[in-house]
């Protein structure tokens, strides 16, 4: 690897680079003034379905933060659309129907990829085209259980009950429902990273909820094959997880490049009971950047403290809260440059 390749590929491939790589996730969204004048005249709906609007909505905090990645804007649930069910936003999202049962299981179209997802595919590459070469573009995917979720409940939910009395109700069906998400999943991941994505990020939003024999026995093997088969493709993964305390150590065993973690545990105990060397992502609060400027940069060192010399991403611990001020982020990126800088207060 070069010295030039983008700070965060040289993170996920263990390096750490003196400049430590910085994105956010939902860094393309609601909290930027100019996504919220374009949303005025596009339904989120159309943004998915053109290239040209969703590929400058990809590179629009790019356009006014010193981020190291782009992430891909497309949704985690056009895969589901993609099978064939209906999805509209409410803004939460709902689906058209469910699975509960085989028979429902064998109404889900097969995806051909190429063509039923172009329209993400066609973002990843005009974004790759117009991207400074040492910035990343990480391309994401639902991991199988937190896809689950939504496929068997149909819109949001606190506890997903569904899925999981589905994982003890009917583990057959069940284990049918993730071996199927995880090769959709795969398909979609490795055609973005053909497509130009440097990287692919594998969202698990949900699995915190549940129970660590069930993540052990129900939740890996999915995301084992999901992440090994990007792995086998040259695509490095970053493998994020909402809730992650509970399962680190299995965590590990999915063989991703780089664990993403919440913002409940503290970064260094998580170093601490994981492969010296494993690179972590994360992980401030969100709701740190609704605080004050001398709170942000407090919290920001807290964890760059805690990062310590190991190989680190900077994110916050889940998603950027859509009122977040624009000059609470450019506080903390200058935080992070910083530190690195070397003047470390
Ligand atoms: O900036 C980025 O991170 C890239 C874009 C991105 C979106 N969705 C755009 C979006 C990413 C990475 C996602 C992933 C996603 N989508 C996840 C996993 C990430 C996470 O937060 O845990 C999940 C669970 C979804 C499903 C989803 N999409 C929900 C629950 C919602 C409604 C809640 C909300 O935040 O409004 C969406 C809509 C959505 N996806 C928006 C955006 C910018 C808001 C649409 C709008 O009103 O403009």
């Amino acid at each position: 690897m070069k010295p030039l390749d983008p700070v965060l590929l040289q993170v996920l491939a263990g390096r750490r680079p003196t400049c430590r790589p910085v994105w956010l996730m939902r860094q393309a969204g609601r909290f930027l003034p100019e996504y919220r004048e374009l949303r005025e005249r596009k339904s989120f709906a159309e943004l998915l379905r053109d290239p040209e609007l969703a590929s400058d909505v990809t590179l629009m905090p790019l356009r006014r933060f010193d981020l190291d990645a782009a992430i891909l804007f497309t949704d985690l649930l056009v895969l589901l659309e993609a099978m064939g069910i209906p999805l509209a936003y409410t803004p939460g999202p709902e689906l058209g129907w469910t699975v509960e049962s085989a028979a429902d299981l064998e109404r889900l179209r097969p995806i051909d990829t190429e063509r039923d997802l172009a329209v993400p595919l066609a973002t990843a590459a005009r974004v790759r085209a117009e991207l400074a070469s040492d910035k990343a573009l990480i391309g994401f995917v639902g991991a199988p259980f937190t896809l689950g979720c939504y496929l068997v409940e149909g819109k949001g939910s606190k506890t997903w009950n569904k899925l999981r009395a589905l994982a003890w109700g009917d583990p057959e069906l069940y284990l049918a429902v993730m071996d199927l998400l995880a090769g959709a999943a795969l398909d979609f991941g490795l055609a973005q990273h053909r497509a130009g994505c440097d990287a692919i990020q594998v969202f698990d939003s949900w699995a915190g909820v549940a129970e660590p024999g069930m993540f052990r026995r129900l939740v890996l093997p999915a995301l084992e094959k999901l992440v090994l088969g990007l792995k086998r493709a040259g695509c490095p993964v970053i493998y994020f997880l909402n809730g992650a305390a509970p399962q680190l150590e299995t965590m590990v065993e999915t063989g991703a490049d780089c664990l993403g973690i919440d913002w409940r545990l503290d970064i260094a105990r998580a170093h601490a009971s994981l492969p010296e060397g494993l690179p972590l992502q994360g992980n401030l609060d969100p709701t740190v950047l609704l605080g004050a400027p001398a709170m942000i940069e407090s919290e920001a060192r807290r964890i760059l403290r805690a990062a310590g010399d190991r190989p680190h991403v900077f994110n916050l611990g889940h998603g950027l809260d859509p009122g977040t001020p624009l000059e609470a982020v450019q506080k903390l990126i200058d935080t992070i440059r910083a530190w690195d800088g070397g003047s470390p207060a």
